[in-house]
């Protein structure tokens, strides 16, 4: 026989069935929330993560040519850069370039971090004690702000609004390419990563390790026909706190890159 369905009854049915979306949302939201965790744990990245296009692997100008011609540009334009020469910047200084999944056998301390794979630089012990940032303020399809390279990704993950070039300016003896290039490199390092292994030989090995980098994104600036100069006059402090970086993460160079003003060589000061 057909029961007849009270008002309070059907209420309460109502209230059951939201009962149980409720519950439904919440374990959503708590799996959603693992897999990001689980995505931060691979990557080192807890922030919304921007996909660059893939890096070329080839080119048109010889390493010889871009050797003669690499000069340090301190006189740049403001034109903004495209996210492709992002990309090929980024890659260049520490892109992945060999994938490798799990450490080698020689791997023997739990305390090195396998970081994924080898890179476009050398590092001593395969440990990759840098962190590349990037200050941008005119790129294509990325808003001003501050962002994080990573490698395993080839992302960038944002870690902070703005345009900060005049705060990194003021904090780097009023070097004036870093307020006119439209994006500037850092170039920092966790010393512990490679310290774990080297003691304290890892100061001199990170310290070669950023020259490396640096040469690398200012051979792909010059070969993609940009302006670059490697800057080491700056305050450590003031540009930690400029760019609100994690406190192991030592900046150790600056390097703002841009189009190369018609003028630059009769302005440069060597
Ligand atoms: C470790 C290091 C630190 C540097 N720091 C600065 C700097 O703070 N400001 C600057 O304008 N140039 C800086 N330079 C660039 C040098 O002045 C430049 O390389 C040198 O004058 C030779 O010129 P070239 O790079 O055009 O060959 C630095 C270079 C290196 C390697």
């Amino acid at each position: 026989m057909l029961k007849l369905v009270t008002t309070r009854q059907l209420r309460g049915l109502f209230a059951v069935r939201r009962c149980a979306l409720a519950v439904c949302a919440v374990l959503l939201a708590t799996l959603i929330g693992e897999g990001s965790k689980l995505a931060a744990q691979e990557t080192g990245a807890s922030n919304r993560l921007i996909a660059l296009p893939a890096p070329r692997q080839d080119g048109a100008t010889s390493v010889e040519r871009t050797l003669t011609q690499r000069r340090s540009v301190r006189h740049l334009k403001g034109e903004s850069l495209s996210l492709a020469e992002i990309s090929q910047l980024v890659w260049a200084a520490q892109g992945v370039t060999e994938p490798i999944e799990d450490p080698p056998s020689m791997w023997r301390s739990s305390e090195w971090k396998w970081m994924g794979g080898l890179r476009t630089a050398p590092s001593a012990g395969a440990l990759y004690p840098l962190e590349l940032y990037l200050v941008a303020a005119a790129v294509d399809d990325l808003e001003p702000g501050l962002y994080r390279y990573v490698p395993l990704e080839h992302a960038l993950e944002h870690v902070g609004e703005g345009d900060r070039r005049q705060a990194l300016a003021e904090a780097a003896l009023m070097q004036s390419a870093i307020v006119d290039a439209p994006a500037v490199f850092v170039i920092t390092a966790v010393y512990e990563r490679t310290a774990v292994k080297y003691g304290e030989r890892a100061e001199r090995y990170v310290h070669i390790e950023v020259g490396a980098a640096g040469e690398n994104i200012w051979l792909q600036a010059e070969a993609l026909d940009l302006g670059s100069v490697f800057i080491g006059a700056f305050h450590d402090r003031d540009v930690q706190q400029v760019l609100g970086l994690p406190e192991d993460h030592q900046p150790l160079g600056i390097m703002p890159i841009g189009r190369k003003a018609e003028d630059w060589r009769e302005r440069r000061g060597i």
